[in-house]
């Protein structure tokens, strides 16, 4: 679902090959797998009962999560060695059934479980096809004072909605690395949706990130903490910001790609093991007088681009508060335009 087409025209270095449009979901096989009880580290193949626990104190419940990782990140997250961690991986990528091909049924019901989330506005709604979806990566990028951060507040809000009012009954986790997080502004937008102030600010869970580090250490907490915490939303604002400002130059591109593609890759994990929506922002190059670094594109380039789901531009037009939307990149929606506002409320048509 999430393959892209590679963008040509971009300015910045491709540090991975993109895996273009290998895994489209209509090139599935479908065969009928019976319904069989859920494996967990127990059943992993020459795992005894000490190694079972020290995945677990480790926070590694789930055999999707290790399936997806690296035997280094293994063996350094679960004290283990990196011989065991190599079988380990193995064992739980058979086990979760991720190893191969899923079953064309086996993706229909995993589809059928995406859940969407209103924006508050109904033309931001329909140009997503009902809203935000959860097992995605939506990117939110434009210049400042876009929106981006509003969206993101109106988003946490309404993730705290029923799911019969367009919510997800669920939480949220806000890493916020430009400290722009502002709790009165979800009170005023809580208040508008009918919602008390309190009871979302609960659920609302906000880290400031202070550098790029710790902002993709934070993701390990989520998922750590996602255990026990039914999270819905997680927010990224803004994905670009530190890393920007710490690889500077072009020597230091490459590595910086890098770097967002393991973060993009995490934040894809918690998307699909919790059925989330993952919001990121992103902000476009900033000079339109520069050589290079067209103004109206995000930062980041194609990892970034690949890496999510869905791309969204955000412009200013004119007063009164009015935006326009841009659908830049959808797996199976029409690319399109919607017009909304930011009011004191929030989001609106
Ligand atoms: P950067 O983070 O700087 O890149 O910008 P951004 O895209 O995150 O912008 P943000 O979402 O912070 O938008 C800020 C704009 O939202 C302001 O310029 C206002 O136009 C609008 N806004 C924010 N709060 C309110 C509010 O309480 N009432 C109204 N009417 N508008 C608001
Ligand atoms: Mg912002």
């Amino acid at each position: 679902m999430t393959a892209k087409k590679a963008k040509k025209n971009d300015e910045e270095i491709e540090t991975e090959p993109v895996d273009a449009e290998t895994d489209s979901e209509e090139e599935e096989i479908v065969i009928d797998v019976p319904e069989e009880p859920e494996a967990t580290v127990d059943d992993l193949p020459g795992v005894g009962p000490a190694t079972a626990e020290k995945l677990r104190e480790a926070g590694y419940e789930d055999l999707l999560s290790i399936a997806v990782m690296t035997p280094v990140e293994l063996a350094d997250s679960a004290e283990l060695g990196e011989a065991v961690s190599v079988k380990i991986i193995a064992g739980a990528k058979k086990l979760a059934n991720i190893g191969g091909f899923l079953s064309g049924g086996a993706l229909l019901e995993r589809r059928r479980q995406v859940q969407k989330l209103t924006s508050s506005s109904s033309n931001l709604d329909e140009l997503l096809g009902g809203g935000f979806e959860t097992q995605a990566i939506c990117e939110v990028y434009g210049e400042f004072g876009s929106g981006k951060t509003q969206i993101g507040h109106q988003l946490a809000v309404n993730t705290v909605l029923p799911i019969e009012e367009g919510g997800f009954g669920g939480e949220v986790f806000y890493i916020d690395t430009e400290d722009t997080f502002r709790p009165e502004r979800i009170t005023q937008m809580a208040r508008a949706a009918g919602l008390d102030p309190e009871m979302v600010l609960e659920r609302i869970h906000v880290a400031r990130a202070y550098n790029s580090p710790h902002q993709m250490l934070l993701v390990d907490e989520i998922k750590r903490m996602s255990r026990n915490i039914d999270v819905k939303l997680v927010i990224v604002d803004s994905l670009t910001s530190h890393f920007r400002a710490e690889y500077i130059g072009r020597a230091n591109l490459a590595p910086r790609q890098q770097k967002l593609n393991k973060h993009l890759k995490e934040l894809k994990q918690l998307a699909d093991i919790n059925n989330a929506l993952v919001l990121v922002t992103n902000q476009v190059h900033s000079k339109p007088d520069a050589m290079w670094g067209d103004p109206t594109k995000p930062i980041g380039g194609h990892i970034v681009g690949h890496a999510s789901t869905f791309r969204l531009y955000l412009r200013k037009s004119g007063k009164g508060g009015r935006r326009i939307c841009r659908l830049v990149d959808s797996p199976n929606l029409p690319e399109g335009e919607a017009v909304f506002v930011v009011t004191a409320d929030g989001i609106r048509d």
